[in-house]
């Protein structure tokens, strides 16, 4: 099979006559790689990634899927090699039980019937919904109706996953999950195009970021290249991820300000503590910034030591 998971050329495409959404992406996915796709609303996220799957086709240019060009195969054929979340859980559900939901996507692949059994029942149990399996989806929250999404996803097991905003409306510990499971899949090999507004998550886990803006790609490299770029984030309406902020907000203090991760953040604090006794270092200067405790902030950094 292809080296390239997801390709496009020249991909140009409209809903409207006039207006073009997408101008002229050119993207090539390794496959297995782990790949973030951020921009701002309507900069064409949502239209770029449906051609994956056949739901939108190119006005100009192609779609190839592991090296085989998507014009003329279905919807269905395609469902074999790319999985796909959509960005709104209704778009996505229509069976009568939450059970049924996770079933139809294996099945109607043909998996044979045990082999569905086992992987729905695994599905559910992952994303928490094992003890409602027999209710209607209908009447769950928004966030359950997205983890009912995700196990239907997680029960096709394809070898690439599309998301559309995966995390949207979960809660803290749905987040988690998802991203172990993507963790999960992502070690097995299997290909992960993430659409995300959260930096955060771009940071921890994707190895290549693609910044979208009014249907171009305006940025494609490592998470660390991206948001070493303020200018390009703020055209691009995109945030800092929160660790990023955080230690920026400590560079005074000595802390290397470009630490992205939790784990970046932590290296860069011990590095900072092993140089110096935080606690006898008095604290720079501070122009223009309200500061809480004045003096006592030397002493109280020092009760917090490890
Ligand atoms: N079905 C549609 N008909 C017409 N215009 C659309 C449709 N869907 C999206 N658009 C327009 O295409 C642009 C890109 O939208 P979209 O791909 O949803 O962006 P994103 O996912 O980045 O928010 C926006 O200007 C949006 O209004
Ligand atoms: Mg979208």
């Amino acid at each position: 099979m292809a080296d390239t998971a997801l390709q496009t050329t020249g991909l140009w495409f409209r809903y409207q006559e006039d207006s073009p959404v997408l101008r002229g992406i050119d993207l090539q996915v390794p496959r297995g790689q782990f790949l973030a796709l951020v921009g701002a609303n309507g900069s064409g996220k949502t239209t770029l990634v449906k051609h994956f799957n056949g739901l939108l086709r190119p006005w100009q240019g192609q779609v190839f899927v592991y090296g085989q060009e998507t014009a003329g195969r279905s919807v269905g054929e395609l469902a074999r090699q790319v999985g796909f979340l959509f960005q709104h859980p209704e778009q996505q559900i229509f069976s009568a039980s939450v059970r049924q939901e996770v079933a139809f996507g294996p099945h109607n692949l043909g998996v044979v019937p045990a082999e569905v059994d086992r992987r729905v029942e695994a599905a559910l149990a992952r994303f928490d919904l094992s003890a409602i399996a027999n209710r209607p989806p209908a009447i769950l929250s928004y966030g359950v109706r997205r983890q009912v999404t995700l196990a239907s996803l997680a029960a096709m097991d394809p070898p690439i996953l599309v998301l559309d905003e995966p995390t949207v409306g979960l809660d803290a510990r749905g987040v988690g999950e998802t991203v172990a499971w993507l963790q999960e899949l992502h070690a097995a090999g299997r290909t992960i195009l993430l659409v995300t507004h959260d930096m955060g998550l771009v940071v921890e886990h994707a190895e290549r970021a693609i910044v979208l803006s009014e249907g171009g790609i305006v940025a494609d490299g490592t998470p660390a290249d991206l948001f070493g770029q303020p200018e390009l984030l703020a055209r691009a309406s995109l945030g800092q991820p929160p660790v990023m902020a955080l230690a920026q907000a400590l560079s005074p203090w000595g802390l290397a300000g470009d630490a992205l991760t939790v784990e970046t953040f932590c290296r860069a604090y011990e590095a900072l503590y092993q140089a110096r006794s935080l606690a006898s270092t008095p604290p720079p200067a501070q122009e223009g910034r309200s500061t809480t405790g004045g003096d006592d902030r030397a002493s109280q950094r020092g009760e917090g030591q490890p």
